[in-house]
């Protein structure tokens, strides 16, 4: 039977502005997510702008995508990037050691991918070499990109085409430094990570916004990881550390993207709601080094992580994505909002074919997965003010093992608007879900769902619009309270005026 669940909503004028950023993502050099993913080539029948397909320019637009990293997770620890300028044709190729041995063309470089973000018109984050790269790569990388100045690498920018240096604010200094990019020490790497960042200078004075240094912080519950950089990093060397965790139940057995059955969806569940603990706990030690919050908590690769699907030959780390994947979306963005006093970025792994991406083409055909319908309709908290809520949330049972059902996270954006992002992830049961919002002053409520009939549905290619969002009109507004029932695995976003 449905439970009752009463939620406290009450702003408060402590409450953190929600970073637009926590809505980001992530394309690395990894089976077709750049590749036969973005990037199809300017020669391509498939419409496009300088190579990059038009239909994912535009449904990327449409979702207000606030930043974008490149060119890698471990790729980007292999990534030269002066063998990406230049002349496509003369650039030599590299083997990607890392994702499936395959030889690329270097024809996707830097100049490629940073006008790609002004189409977009996203932040872009470039995830610097420092496992097999030197400073002087990096430093000389950021000297390209930003230098409005004369310089050799601005020089050398500007013959291969570009005059104005772009906007480059977020680079990450390595990646998974304690594995692929490098298998160091923590300490180790505190060193590393000091050198490097000190030679990353502001390279464009005209522009205000200095350079944002991210340092490859741990991966789920390394809490020594978080301490001993927090340590022995100075403050004013790094702006933030990027936490890793992906929904993963059994690294050496991942399980189907598809046909899971409930015990491996709970599984799936149980680990990704350990965002909200990690979150939590890396937070709490940065606290102690850092109370006025000045360093940055990121989370610059999450998702779920299953099998490569057997049906497609498809690419490396391609899976389908299904309400399953709605689920772990809505709850771990809700983890972000409510902890956005510190986490002030985060990138879904990974945007197009790869992991839990929100895009997925097959030659011509492209279709959205669910994860993009929740971003979608989770884009109204980007830059708005939380409200703190509170609320025991009723159990999600399976055998002797219990979650909490309901997430739940609400802002009020600069218009005066508030949303409510609910989501119930039990796959059984509705919850009957009371918000006592009487301080929020609401008269009009509006809202929709995302939902389906099983948790394996998706979209594939000849259905692509089977899930997709539609109108909630199940949710009252009497004397500041509202009510609604949330149906299993679902995702509600109401909006109060
Ligand atoms: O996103 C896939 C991989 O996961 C990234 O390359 C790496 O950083 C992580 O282990």
């Amino acid at each position: 039977f449905a439970q009752t669940v009463t939620i406290k909503a009450r702003p408060s004028d402590a409450a953190p502005h929600i970073s637009k950023h926590i809505y980001g993502h992530f394309a690395e050099h990894l089976g077709r997510c750049i590749y036969d993913g973005f990037y199809v080539g300017e020669d391509s029948k498939l419409p496009n702008t300088v190579g990059v397909r038009n239909d994912i320019i535009e449904a990327l637009r449409a979702l207000k995508i606030p930043n974008l990293r490149w060119p890698g997770g471990c790729f980007a620890d292999t990534y030269h990037w002066k063998d990406g300028i230049g002349p496509k044709e003369n650039r030599p190729t590299i083997v990607n050691q890392w994702w499936g041995g395959s030889t690329e063309d270097n024809s996707f470089g830097t100049h490629d991918f940073l006008n790609l973000c002004e189409l977009l018109d996203t932040e872009p984050y470039l995830s610097a070499n420092v496992g097999s790269g030197t400073v002087r790569e990096t430093e000389e990388w950021l000297q390209y990109t930003t230098h409005d100045g004369i310089s050799p690498m601005a020089d050398l920018r500007r013959s291969n085409g570009r005059e104005q240096p772009w906007r480059v604010r977020y680079w990450g200094v390595g990646n998974e430094a304690w594995g692929c990019g490098g298998n160091m020490t923590a300490e180790y790497y505190a060193n590393i990570y000091r050198q490097f960042a000190t030679y990353m200078r502001d390279w464009n004075l005209q522009d205000d916004t200095p350079v944002f240094r991210i340092a490859s912080g741990a991966s789920g519950d390394d809490y020594q990881w978080t301490e001993t950089l927090m340590k022995n990093i100075k403050p004013d060397l790094v702006e933030a550390l990027a936490l890793h965790h992906y929904a993963v139940t059994d690294w050496s057995d991942k399980g189907p993207s598809v046909s899971f059955d409930e015990t491996q969806y709970f599984g799936t569940m149980r680990e990704a709601l350990k965002m909200e603990e990690f979150v939590v706990k890396h937070a709490a030690i940065m606290d102690r080094y850092d109370p006025e919050k000045k360093i940055a908590l990121f989370v610059d690769e999450w998702g779920g992580w299953y099998d490569t699907e057997p049906a497609y030959e498809a690419g490396v780390l391609y899976q389908q994505n299904t309400m399953r994947d709605a689920m772990i979306a809505g709850t771990t963005l809700n983890t972000f909002n409510n902890h956005a006093d510190r986490v002030k970025m985060a990138n879904l792994a990974q945007t197009v074919n790869v992991l839990q991406a929100v895009i997925l083409t097959d030659a011509e055909k492209m279709l959205l997965t669910p994860t993009y319908h929740v971003m979608k309709m989770y884009a109204v908290h980007q830059d708005a003010t939380l409200i703190p809520l509170s609320f025991d949330s009723p159990k999600y049972t399976l055998g002797d093992e219990q979650l909490p059902a309901i997430s739940a996270s609400a802002s009020r954006d600069s218009s005066g608007k508030v949303h409510f992002s609910l989501v119930n992830i039990d796959a059984r049961k509705s919850h009957t879900i009371k918000i006592e919002a009487a301080a929020l002053q609401l008269s009009k409520l509006s809202g929709e769902i995302l939902s389906s009939a099983a948790i394996q549905d998706y979209n594939d290619f000849d259905t692509p619009g089977k899930i997709s969002t539609e109108t909630f009109r199940g949710a009252s507004l009497r004397q500041g309270t509202i009510s609604l029932e949330i149906p299993p695995f679902s995702v509600i976003v109401l909006k109060g005026e």
